[in-house]
């Protein structure tokens, strides 16, 4: 899954050469971001630990995407399926974008991606939890077919304050289908 010239942003699959990279924008993003789930200095730096984790990854053949620009990862998406027979159809979406990476459309062009590797790997249901105010995030993903299923209340604690989820999810396989 590879896209456009070598000059322009690539979106592929995560190498295990990319770990180091793709350590660096996450801990870049937990710094710019307050949208993600990890506040700065909280995620474990280990680089082979974190290429172990994307090589069982790849086992489970689950989706982890990266967005590169002249080596530079500048961002990336995970959809993560249930482990059991009962919940294998359904994959966890989460994905972030370094803010020189926004507004192209790259969020766009991952979730056409999730889409294809979902078809391929018969998942039907793509769900993910957005902070309720995020908004930029909502209407990226009600414009790809993902619906509100409800909210999560106080479900995080955002700089001692709390802060409410939406849980959105998209059915494959209907009209909504985009
Ligand atoms: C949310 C995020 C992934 C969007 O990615 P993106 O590549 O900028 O989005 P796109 O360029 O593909 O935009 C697609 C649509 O999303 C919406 N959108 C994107 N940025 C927006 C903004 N700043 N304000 C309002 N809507 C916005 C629009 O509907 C847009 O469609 P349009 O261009 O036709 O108006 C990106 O802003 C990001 O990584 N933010 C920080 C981390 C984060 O919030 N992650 C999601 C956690 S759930």
């Amino acid at each position: 899954m590879i896209f456009g010239s070598p000059e322009q942003v690539r979106v592929r699959d995560a190498e295990l050469s990319d770990a180091a990279a793709v350590l660096k924008m996450l801990n870049e993003l937990d710094q710019e971001t307050r949208f993600m789930m990890l506040e700065p200095g909280e995620r474990a730096l280990d680089v082979a630990r974190f290429a172990g984790w994307l090589a069982d990854l790849r086992l489970r053949e689950d989706c982890y995407l990266v967005a590169v620009r002249a080596g530079e990862v500048l961002g990336f998406t995970h959809a993560e399926r249930g482990l059991y027979r009962r919940n294998r159809h359904s994959a966890n979406v989460v994905m972030g974008l370094l803010p020189q990476a926004r507004g192209q459309g790259l969020g766009t062009k991952f979730l056409r991606e999730i889409d294809l590797w979902a078809k391929r790997f018969s998942v039907t249901r793509l769900e993910l939890t957005v902070m309720a105010h995020n908004t930029a995030a909502i209407r990226l993903y009600a414009k790809h077919g993902y619906a509100a299923e409800g909210v999560r209340r106080a479900s995080l604690i955002v700089d001692g304050e709390p802060v409410d989820e939406l849980v959105m999810a998209k059915i494959l396989g209907t009209s909504n289908e985009s």
